[in-house]
């Protein structure tokens, strides 16, 4: 895992990512995870309270799911969950008090997305995570500071597909077999882009 950020740009949106990840082929997660974040122009300055994310995950023959902790470990922390079904790229936000199937989250957060595509081998989502910054389920809260230019993030990756999975607030998940861990991320300037706003603006897919 990369703690020095890539700067990648997203050829179908332009979007412009820092991104972070574990290489196709290393022996931490088959197929390998891929995380990107971009952020509001002033996020180094000031803390975001969202952000715009790409992910690139592993899946084989369009099963599987892979996710995202903005604190680092998988307990008190928003968490994101995507996986493909069909055509479509789900997502659902959740929170873990201990190591087993996390709880719908039940603050504000809001994910709309850009952009969505799935091959044999992976699937991509870009997305907006409106208020995903700074968390509260039933009282229990924290967050990720953008403007200290370092984040603690975890990551992790499962092959079998959730249950219910047109339904992501009922989706049953088995315990993920396709590795995980928690980095740091440094960001750099690139991350924080004067065409967030508009970039945010092409959020428009509610996918529910
Ligand atoms: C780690 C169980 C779902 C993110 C772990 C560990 C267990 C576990 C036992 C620790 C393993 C070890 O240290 O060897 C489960 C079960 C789940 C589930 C039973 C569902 C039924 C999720 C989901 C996410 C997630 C949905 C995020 C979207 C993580 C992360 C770690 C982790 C980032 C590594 C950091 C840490 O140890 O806290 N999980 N998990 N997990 N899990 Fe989960």
């Amino acid at each position: 895992q990369n703690n020095l950020p890539n700067t990648f740009t997203d050829a179908e949106t332009g979007i412009v990512f820092n991104s972070w990840g574990i290489p196709n082929g290393s022996p931490q997660s088959q197929g390998g995870w891929t995380f990107g974040m971009a952020l509001p122009s002033n996020a180094l300055s000031t803390d975001a309270t969202e952000f715009i994310g790409y992910l690139e995950c592993a899946s084989k023959d369009a099963a599987g799911w892979c996710g995202f902790s903005l604190a680092g470990p998988m307990t008190n922390s928003l968490l994101i969950t995507a996986w493909p079904h069909e055509d479509t790229v789900y997502t659902t936000l959740r929170y873990a008090g201990g190591y087993a199937m996390p709880d719908k989250y039940a603050g504000n957060a809001e994910i709309t997305q850009i952009r969505s595509s799935q091959n044999s081998t992976h699937f991509s989502l870009v997305f907006r995570c409106k208020n995903c910054l700074q968390w509260d389920h039933n009282g229990s809260t924290g967050g990720a500071s953008t403007s200290g230019g370092f984040l603690v993030l975890g990551w992790v990756q499962a092959f079998p597909s959730p249950g219910n999975p047109t339904c992501p607030d009922q989706i049953t998940l088995e315990q993920h077999d396709n590795g995980m861990g928690i980095w740091g991320a440094v960001l750099d300037e690139n991350v924080a882009n004067p065409s967030y706003t508009a970039w945010a603006a092409q959020a428009t897919k509610t996918v529910t």
